[in-house]
């Protein structure tokens, strides 16, 4: 252990209190086919604020919000005017989450966090367990939302005022949230950070089918979303001849169609998803006035990220059928490059706990990228089973849960106890 440090806080690592705190999370939001539906800022994601902030108030770390709603809970480090190092991630899941996605990077921290105290271990910094508000971006978009704000990627103000399907805001979910979950303190959007480091389960096949247990992250690749409304003309589906129509829908299908022509790469390196669409009036014999398609665009190239994501707009207009077409591109992150004096210790602690480890590019985003422009940052990944993630099957092992927390944890305290 460097940083003055002799006892290895990964010692005191629980294993069984970890892992039984992600079985009672489990509960908040669980689906009847055992995964989790925990939507950001739903009374679900409130009610696991609550008994994160049960567990960490009982050990005297303290929680404070920031005005997008990130929550942070402190454990004191000698040094309390210091910039804190910080970990963490989200609680809110996909609407057929898992059990592990974000929640395992909050988890590990309060436990990296509790087997320091454990020790008795003090660290010269503060160490900060973040939650990020709404990272999966599927009720409110866009994703990795709190963290964007956080950043200054995305205005508070835009944010507040998105809406989702049931036309609730933000800030009024927001205020439900933080009045369930209540904290004293208050903190600034963007306040300055010594380190960042996140814990994840790798939400793809490598780890697994290399027998490696520790990802050390390389990077994030880079990502776009958008938002396509298309605008037609409402019309009778027996009695309106097609020189006549203006069908939204189908627009759509033609735009859709172009575009994964334009994203269709024999390196297979193009990440390019519709998943969500709506059809108004959504009716079979009413030719559709509106649809709405989202576009979830990913490249780990900043050169073909910008040159494809570019001619998105161009395309859809280009098929709009006579219809009107609104393009909106609602995020956009570069890909990020972690920094390699942490990508390096994560080698050397995975090694020196008998870890088999390697290192490994993120496919997934992660809140990591917007502390990646302004803070050495990491990533440590975990496997998860048949490199699932964003279904009801999703899993990880006690074992791999438990080695990701021990590496953690000597990252944690060897940041929080470096000189510089
Ligand atoms: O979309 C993602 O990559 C993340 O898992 N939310
Ligand atoms: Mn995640
Ligand atoms: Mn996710």
């Amino acid at each position: 252990m460097s940083g003055g440090e002799t006892i290895s806080p990964a010692s005191a690592v629980d294993v069984d209190r970890l892992w039984r705190r992600h079985m009672e999370l489990a509960q908040i939001g669980a689906t009847a086919r055992g995964g989790v539906n925990r939507q950001a800022l739903s009374p679900e994601d409130g009610m696991a604020r609550v008994m994160l902030l049960g567990w960490a108030q009982a050990r005297g770390f303290a929680g404070s919000v920031d005005p997008i709603g990130n929550l942070f809970i402190r454990r004191p480090g000698r040094d309390r005017a210091a910039a804190p190092v910080v970990t963490g991630s989200h609680l809110d899941t996909q609407p057929t989450g898992g059990k592990f996605d974000g929640t395992y990077g909050v988890l590990a921290g309060l436990e990296a966090l509790e087997a320091m105290s454990d020790l008795g271990l003090a660290t010269r910094r503060p160490i900060d367990l973040v939650v990020w508000t709404n990272e999966e971006g599927s009720r409110f978009r866009p994703t990795t939302m709190g963290s964007a704000v956080f950043a200054g990627a995305l205005q508070l103000e835009r944010a507040l005022s998105t809406t989702d399907a049931a036309g609730i805001s933000v800030r009024d979910a927001l205020a439900r949230t933080l009045s369930a979950a209540r904290v004293e303190g208050r903190r600034p959007l963007g306040f300055p950070i010594a380190a960042y480091v996140e814990a994840h389960i790798e939400q793809g096949p490598i780890l697994e089918a290399t027998q490696n247990i520790i990802g050390a992250v390389t990077g994030i690749q880079g990502l776009r979303w958008f938002t396509i409304e298309v605008l037609g003309q409402a019309a009778h589906a027996g009695t309106t001849p097609r020189h006549k129509r203006r069908d939204a829908f189908s627009a759509a299908v033609g735009m859709i169609a172009a575009l994964e022509r334009l994203m269709l790469d024999d390196t297979d390196r193009v990440r390019f998803t519709v998943g969500h669409i709506e059809v108004a009036p959504n009716s079979p014999n009413t030719i559709p006035a509106r649809a709405v398609f989202t576009i979830d665009f990913r490249h780990p190239d900043a050169m073909a990220l910008a040159s494809l994501g570019d001619q998105v707009g161009a395309i859809c207009r280009c098929n709009a059928k006579g219809c009107t077409v609104n393009v909106r591109e609602t995020i956009r992150s570069e890909p990020a490059t972690f920094s390699p004096e942490i990508v390096s210790s994560i080698t050397t602690a995975a090694r020196r706990l008998g870890l088999p480890h390697m290192d490994i590019a993120s496919g997934a985003t992660h809140d990591a990228k917007f502390m990646a422009g302004r803070c050495p940052t990491g990533m440590i990944f975990i496997p998860c089973r048949d490199g699932l993630s964003h279904v009801e099957e999703e899993e990880a092992s006690p074992e791999h849960v438990s080695a990701g927390t021990r590496v953690l944890s000597e990252i944690l305290i060897e940041l929080a106890n470096s000189a510089d």
